[in-house]
């Protein structure tokens, strides 16, 4: 998730293109670079870390003034933060600057081809094929921008937003959106685009939504739409009545609430890119061949809260689909306990930040004990996964709120294409069988969105229970960790007594904690998961009989907990194993929405910090 702006108008196009990049820094902050195109050709400059390294760089080099520039701040996704993977990328002439928010899916193949064609790439990044491919193109496009960034978009698999410029027609921007936000703004002699409206509403709060597979050709004062095939198209337009603040949070309260929203796109973009041409599974972060992972007798992961949580839920599936053992261990926990780890063991850390100091340690410790180590992380460059072995990133784009919540779900998804890469490689399930669950996971961002759509819902019932004093959770097997989760969240952001309990453990003990009125979440298991679903319905009745208000998360049209529940919270159908990625969202937004009813800080928790950087 990077922030992108463009601008062509009758300002100093390099003050309006780092103003809209400092309002999009929330976006991602690894590195930040400009394109500025005059007459005399393309000023680009860039840098690795905040814009402030950048704005360094333009006062000891200042451009050429000009009225045409790109600008990009960038939460890598291939390729580490550095100068030279820094956008924007330019072609082999230094005439066409790109720059990209996305994922290409098909970018090696495409970069295979330019250098064979004798294209020299100078990053790791997807975003640079683009540049050649349109220095291929635009000869037999006339020279005309957007017809050859329409002939380019044609070829490329995945999600991306484009913003070009060409040296040659210094009075342009053109940009493209497939699957990533793209914004256009009208202003009066001046046009903008941007990844979102907070780049421009300083100077116009006049926007345009770009649809689905659109190019837009802007000058001064021209903004011309057309889908990729040249036709006509239209966006959306709206006025924009949001102060500069809630702009960066999309019109949100709280960034919370904007991340959890962005969760079907967090996924879906974790998702990408996962499939060789040939259908089978391909980790391409992945540093550990095939044999050394036909080699691991045991999975261990370890990492810390939220993250602890995806790990627990991994352990399902990864023990179902490769038939190795895998534990789950707080980092905090696991190298004071002597582990029994070797060359054998693949050692999971799974950490949004890629700094939780617990995490990092647990990982050094299980190198210096040869086991072999993975990074699941968010933070592309950040010291756990460039300490490890091999690194699976999930793309879910900047998680701002102390709380995590898109990024659960994007390790969940990114535990499983480990599980299923793993069961792949080891022959422990066919491919026809991989290819199907790879396919329920692709239909989980649209289940995600069911709950989205159904927040009041549950934002009600958290206004209702602004009193209660304890919340009790609950499930079994996946919806196990979902309870903790649950819990979890409203600890933080409510600072209220919450627990989360396997069900099955409730009489052994904790249901001495039930009393008359006391709010029970419950997580109740798909149906085709029979003795689990019908041993989960006994617990809600046992807590009901001793007065817990129950609150109920069941498959939709489970009429088998109707009569046992004082409030139902229907869950798309989803397999068991999937389960998680949709009943984790409603417990979110009730802590998200009680946390706002009592008045507290969303964002930013008391006590806590969003980088756990000391053990
Ligand atoms: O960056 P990490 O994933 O390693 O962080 C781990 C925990 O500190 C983090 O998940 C924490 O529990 C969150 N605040 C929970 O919402």
């Amino acid at each position: 998730m990077c922030g992108i702006v463009g601008y062509v108008g009758q300002q100093e196009a390099v003050g309006v293109v780092v103003e809209g990049l400092r309002r999009l820094e929330y976006r991602g902050y690894d590195s930040a670079g400009v394109a500025l195109a005059s007459a005399g050709g393309l000023h680009v400059a860039k840098r690795a870390g905040k814009l402030a390294n950048l704005d360094k760089v333009l006062a000891e080099q200042p451009p050429a003034p000009t009225t045409t520039g790109i600008g990009h701040t960038r939460w890598a996704t291939h390729g580490a933060p550095n100068d030279v993977n820094a956008h924007p990328h330019t072609d082999c002439h230094g005439r066409i600057a790109v720059i990209h928010n996305g994922i290409i899916e098909n970018f090696a193949e495409l970069r295979d081809t330019l250098e064979r064609a004798g294209h020299e790439m100078d990053s790791e990044t997807d975003t640079e094929v683009v540049a050649h491919l349109l220095e291929e193109v635009l000869p037999a496009c006339d020279d005309d921008l957007g017809e050859a960034l329409r002939t380019v978009c044609r070829l490329l698999r995945g999600a991306f937003t484009l913003v070009v410029v060409d040296a040659q027609d210094p009075d342009t921007v053109v940009a493209a959106r497939r699957s990533s936000p793209l914004v256009v703004g009208r202003g009066d002699g001046e046009n903008f685009v941007a990844s979102d409206v907070s780049a421009f509403i300083a100077h116009t709060r006049d926007a345009v939504e770009l649809g689905q597979d659109q190019v837009v050709v802007v000058t001064r004062d021209h903004v011309v739409i057309t889908d990729f095939h040249g036709q006509p198209a239209e966006g959306t337009p709206y006025q924009v009545d949001w102060d500069a603040s809630a702009a960066e949070k999309g019109g949100y309260d709280w960034f919370m609430l904007k991340e959890i929203d962005e969760q079907p796109q967090a996924v879906a973009d974790t998702l990408l890119g996962r499939l060789s041409p040939n259908g089978t599974l391909q980790l391409d972060e992945m540093r550990l061949s095939d044999d050394d992972l036909r080699d691991v007798n045991k999975v261990i992961i370890v990492s810390c809260g939220t993250s602890f949580y995806s790990g627990l839920v991994a352990k399902y599936a990864i023990e179902h689909w490769t038939r190795l053992p895998c534990e789950v261990e707080l980092a905090s926990e696991f190298r004071y306990r002597d582990p029994v780890l070797d060359r054998s063991t693949l050692v999971v850390a799974i950490t949004q930040s890629g700094e939780t100091m617990d995490t990092l340690m647990a990982t050094r410790y299980a190198r210096a004990q040869r086991a072999k180590v993975l990074a699941i992380c968010n933070t592309n460059g950040s010291t756990i996964p460039r300490e490890s072995d091999a690194v699976i990133y999930t793309h879910a784009g900047p998680e701002v709120a102390v709380a995590s919540t898109k990024c659960f779900l994007a390790q969940i998804v990114a535990c499983y294409l480990l599980g299923l890469y793993l069961a792949q490689v080891r022959g422990t399930k066919y491919g026809d069988e991989i290819a199907t669950i790879l396919d329920q996971l692709h239909g989980i961002p649209a289940a995600v969105q069911i709950m989205l759509d159904g927040a009041e819902q549950v934002r009600a019932l958290a206004r209702e229970l602004v009193g209660a004093t304890s919340v009790l959770f609950l499930g079994r097997h996946v919806g196990y960790p979902v309870a903790l989760e649950g819990a979890l969240k409203l600890k933080e952001l409510a600072y209220l007594h919450a627990e989360g309990f396997a069900a099955g453990e409730l009489k052994h003990g904790p249901i001495a904690l039930v009393d008359e009125g006391v709010p029970v979440f419950v997580v109740a298991p798909p149906r085709a998961r029979e003795v689990l679903h019908d041993k989960v319905v006994s617990n809600i009745q046992e807590v009901r009989a001793r007065g817990a208000r129950t609150i109920v998360l069941a498959e939709d049209g489970d009429e088998s907990v109707v009569p046992y529940a004082d409030e139902l919270i229907w869950l798309p159908r989803v397999p068991t194993l999937l389960q998680p990625l949709v009943a984790t969202v409603p417990l979110q937004l009730f802590a998200c929405e009680l946390a706002a009813a009592l008045g507290h800080d969303v964002d930013q928790p008391r006590n806590l910090a969003k980088s756990v950087t000391v053990e």
